[in-house]
């Protein structure tokens, strides 16, 4: 069986048209010879639609509350701008990408966090569609949008979305790319590798903040249920080149 990747292009990498292309390229050769699935986010573009449409938010915790209004506008910034645009690239470059979300054939179950409004964090994986897909040479592009187990629609992580398809698969590697040349240390230094246990004290003592909690936290949930090789990377460096932070039991 050809090896399997999981790989999260970070939403923050969508302004960043250098790296965003040669990624892109990069992938679409990748996928030719190795089963590769791969996640986005799209913060950036979903702030930039809640603007332009003046939908304001209010913040719990400094997490933004989905309401009704917001949720319709995540869907479609995430599946209806971001993953076109990152499946149509994919497909201009030879690969065979499929645009999905999680909420497709309902891949991915998530359980409502209610005050966080609509939501959800993954329950459950259900890997007929995604399975059926790579193992048939298709690349998916799956949007970090999922539906509770009576198919409403939930925003979701996508670190978290990853984080737990890669789990469910049992993928070889796991890879984070974002805007970062990886988990940086006080210094601004890229750390090269951080164990499970010292996670819990980088995030104490706020050497990690912000998106790069429930990346972290990803890795270590992967890395604890199976998947051997997890990484959080400098998206400019691709796949192939990788640089970045390792993740180590
Ligand atoms: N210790 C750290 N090292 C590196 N970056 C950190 C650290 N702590 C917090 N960050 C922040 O995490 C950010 C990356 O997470 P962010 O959620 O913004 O991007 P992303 O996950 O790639 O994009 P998206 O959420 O849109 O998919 C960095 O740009 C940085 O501001
Ligand atoms: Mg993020």
């Amino acid at each position: 069986m050809k090896s399997l990747t999981v790989v999260k292009f970070g939403g923050s990498l969508i302004k960043i048209p250098q790296a965003q292309n040669k990624f892109l390229k990069e992938l679409a050769e990748i996928s030719q010879r190795q089963r590769i699935i791969l996640v986005h986010g799209g913060g950036p573009e979903i702030n930039a639609l809640l603007d332009k449409f003046a939908v304001t938010s209010k913040f719990v915790n400094g997490l933004r509350f989905t309401d009704e209004s917001t949720l319709g506008i995540v869907e479609m910034a995430l599946s209806g701008k971001v993953n076109r645009v990152l499946t149509t690239e994919l497909i201009k470059n030879g690969a065979n990408a499929v645009g999905i979300s999680g909420k497709d054939a309902k891949s991915v179950i998530c359980k409502q966090i209610k005050e966080l409004g609509f939501v959800g964090k993954p329950v459950k994986v259900n890997k007929k569609l995604i399975d059926t897909l790579i193992n048939a040479g298709f690349l998916p592009v799956v949007a970090s949008v999922a539906s509770d187990v009576k198919g409403n629609v939930m925003n979701i992580n996508a670190d978290t979305l990853a984080s737990s398809i890669a789990t469910a698969f049992k993928a070889d590697k796991l890879i984070f790319l974002t805007d970062v040349p990886g988990v940086l240390d006080k210094n601004k230094n890229t750390i090269k590798d951080i164990k499970i246990k010292q996670i819990n004290a980088l995030i104490k003592d706020k050497t990690i903040t912000d998106g790069m909690i429930p990346k972290i936290k990803g890795c270590a949930d992967s890395i604890r249920k199976g998947v051997s090789e997890v990484w959080i990377a400098d998206g400019t460096s691709g796949i192939q080149g990788i640089k970045g932070t390792v993740i180590k039991k």
